[in-house]
């Protein structure tokens, strides 16, 4: 079975390619940069933009059996980006699959920031998203939703694994010994790159048609995480750092002029984003459906904490 994943060069698109690999698929990567990953020589490449109407319609997708469009932008400065890509790159590529008349599962990576903050228990109920990214991914989400397609949603929280950069700067404040002191009721749902992929290959098998799914790997609180990652480098957790509001109003007002010319990877949105007290996933439907997560969170850890190692990150 021939699958195409947008978004391969990326980090969530590089571990799918790499599981549906193990897993027998011959599996086709399209982005816009190609080939350059060390871990995914085996598969084929295809140079793509989703954003571009031409390069979409000359795209050979009668060739494949499942599409994985896991392309997008997580962060921007520049919020109309959000939409052309997230939102406006999603109509395209699904328009142009509903054109051919394409009848294999087409699976919609989308993210928990679709839901907004707080405890997401049930997939299809109202949604309140509260940051561009969020409403752009909902905006493709309901693209692939109203088609003609055979879809399957899957809305990951945080996900952590080997080559994602996004969290390497809060492993390393955890790991000079450094805990949190703030909101300590704070909780957020995390999940394993693995983890998803593997949750995309059992999409894949069962074909779950027009259903959205949430997935997660542990919920915990941020000074638990910090703690969890003090102990895997056993590094001794001695010093709480007390963040009190007006620390939060002053950092937020310290982003907002300066953000852009010290090159932050943060802004207004993604401070509003920390800020909410539980991005929480509260559903398993997912496992009502059968699926198992194949790494426990400890281990996934200790394997992200090992390939950041290796890269001399930590
Ligand atoms: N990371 C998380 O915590 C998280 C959580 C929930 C959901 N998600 C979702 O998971 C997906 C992957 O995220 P990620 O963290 O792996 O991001 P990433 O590392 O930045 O990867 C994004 C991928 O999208 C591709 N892409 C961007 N614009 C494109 C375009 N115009 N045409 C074709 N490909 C394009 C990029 O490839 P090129 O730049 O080479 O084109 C890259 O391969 C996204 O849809 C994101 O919304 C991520």
């Amino acid at each position: 079975m021939r699958v195409l994943v947008t978004g391969a060069s990326g980090f969530l698109g590089s571990h799918i390619c790499e599981v549906l690999k193990s897993k027998g698929y011959e599996v086709v990567g399209a982005s816009r940069r190609i080939g350059y990953l060390e871990e995914l020589k085996g598969i084929s490449w295809e140079k793509l933009d989703i954003t571009d109407e031409l390069s979409l319609f000359s795209f050979s997708f009668e060739e494949y059996d499942a599409v994985i469009h896991n392309a997008g932008l997580t962060f921007t400065r520049r919020e109309e980006k959000y939409f052309r890509i997230n939102h406006l790159g999603t109509r395209f590529l699904v328009k142009r699959l509903e054109e051919i008349g394409f009848e294999g599962p087409v699976i919609y990576i989308s993210s928990l920031a679709v839901h907004g903050p707080g405890e997401a228990s049930e997939e299809d109920l109202v949604v309140s998203p509260i940051v561009p990214y969020g409403v752009s991914k909902y905006m493709g989400e309901l693209e692939v939703r109203s088609s003609k397609l055979n879809w399957v949603v899957l809305r990951p929280p945080v996900i952590f694994g080997e080559r994602d950069k996004a969290l390497v700067t809060v492993y390393k404040i955890f790991s000079s010994g450094w805990v949190l002191d703030w909101r300590p009721q704070k909780m957020l749902s995390v999940v394993y790159a693995g983890n998803v992929a593997e949750a995309v290959a059992f999409l894949l098998e069962v074909r779950p048609y027009g259903e959205v799914f949430l997935i997660q790997d542990a919920t915990l609180s941020w000074q638990d995480f910090a703690l969890k990652i003090q102990r895997m480098l056993n590094v001794p957790s001695r010093r709480y750092l007390p963040l009190r509001n007006w620390h939060v109003s002053l950092v937020k007002s310290v982003v907002s002029l300066l953000g852009r010319f010290l090159r932050l990877p943060v802004d207004k949105h993604k401070l509003k984003e920390i800020e909410a007290d539980a991005w929480v996933v509260a559903s398993d439907k997912i496992e009502r459906y059968g699926y198992k997560r194949r790494f426990e969170f400890d281990e996934a850890l200790s394997r992200t904490l090992r390939w950041c190692k290796s890269k001399g990150y930590l």
